[in-house]
């Protein structure tokens, strides 16, 4: 089971702070946000990378990265591999307009020769079985990523993970399974199923059920108070840090353990308010 980019959320720091409960609860592998992968910049310099000793990870980390030009790309990929890395993959399912209308994320179903390219730059990079993508399964229409499997399939790729929402229906609404069963019967690269799996089940590409889950947990307070101290080490100000915290928070504010204390949390003005409402 694969630990699903969150951008904002399964950060570094994040991924540090949990390293014990991601292995625990089955995850044997994380993807990082995206990191943009445009010409002339460093990927290792990135935040989720820089310093990072990528065979000292506790669980396989797989950078994952978000572009449109196919030499910027390869150039990040080569920089990623020489520094440990063997896998990475490549976003073609972001679905904001800002991203999308530019060609990037979830825009790449919509050229079909650069999605060609992108997906041959990074086959050639890190090599066969090394380099994976991950799409939704079409930006308005039902069909467009299946309208795409002859391309995936020329590339010995490692896997292909769908999330089975349109990138017009951002989070919204349900995922179309049979939309993606037919992806995989038609693929010849194994299918990451991915987009609303509950983590007990212990397969696929998971992200929000197991954020949910920790707000959950006995141990949350204390965990969130490392994640605070960790957080404080690495960004300037209280503020940043408060920020994080409650788009974390805001996962579990339905919940009845958190619907009252996240009114609280979500008034806090610095982090002795936050504490004092999560940990009361
Ligand atoms: C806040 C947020 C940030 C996300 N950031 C990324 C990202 O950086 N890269 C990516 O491929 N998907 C990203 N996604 C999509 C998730 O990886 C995943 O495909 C989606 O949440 C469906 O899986 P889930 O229902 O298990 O969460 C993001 C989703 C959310 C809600």
């Amino acid at each position: 089971m694969i630990l699903a980019p969150l951008r904002g959320v399964t950060i570094r720091c994040f991924r540090e702070v949990f390293a014990q409960i991601i292995g625990d609860c089955g995850f044997t592998e994380a993807f990082t946000p995206f990191i943009s992968a445009m010409p002339g910049l460093s990927a290792l310099s990135d935040r989720e990378l820089a310093g990072v000793d990528a065979a000292r990870e506790p669980v396989r980390l797989t950078p994952q990265f978000i572009g449109k030009d196919p030499q910027a790309l390869k150039r990040c990929l080569e920089e990623v591999r020489a520094a440990g890395y063997e896998t990475a993959d490549l976003n073609c399912g972001c679905p904001f307009p800002m991203v999308r209308n530019k060609g990037r994320g979830s825009g790449l179903l919509k050229n079909r020769d650069l999605f060609r390219r992108m997906i041959e730059a990074g086959v050639e990079a890190m090599g066969e079985g090394k380099f994976s993508i991950k799409a939704r399964i079409g930006v308005d229409r039902r069909d467009e990523l299946l309208e795409l499997m002859p391309v995936v399939n020329e590339y010995p790729l490692r896997f292909l993970t769908v999330h089975g929402r349109l990138a017009r229906q951002m989070y919204e609404g349900v995922c179309d399974f049979s939309m993606v069963a037919e992806i995989e019967r038609t693929s010849k690269v194994p299918v990451m199923r991915n987009g609303d799996l509950d983590w007990r089940g212990g397969k696929g590409m998971v992200g929000r059920s197991f954020i949910r889950h920790l707000g959950e947990r006995e141990d949350i307070g204390e965990l969130l108070c490392a994640y605070i101290e960790a957080s404080r080490r690495e960004l300037h100000g209280e503020k940043p840090v408060l920020g994080r915290m409650k788009e974390l928070i805001a996962y579990w504010k339905d919940t009845p353990r958190w619907s009252r204390r996240w009114q609280l949390v979500k008034i806090s003005r610095d982090l002795d308010e936050l504490r004092q409402a999560c940990v009361p």
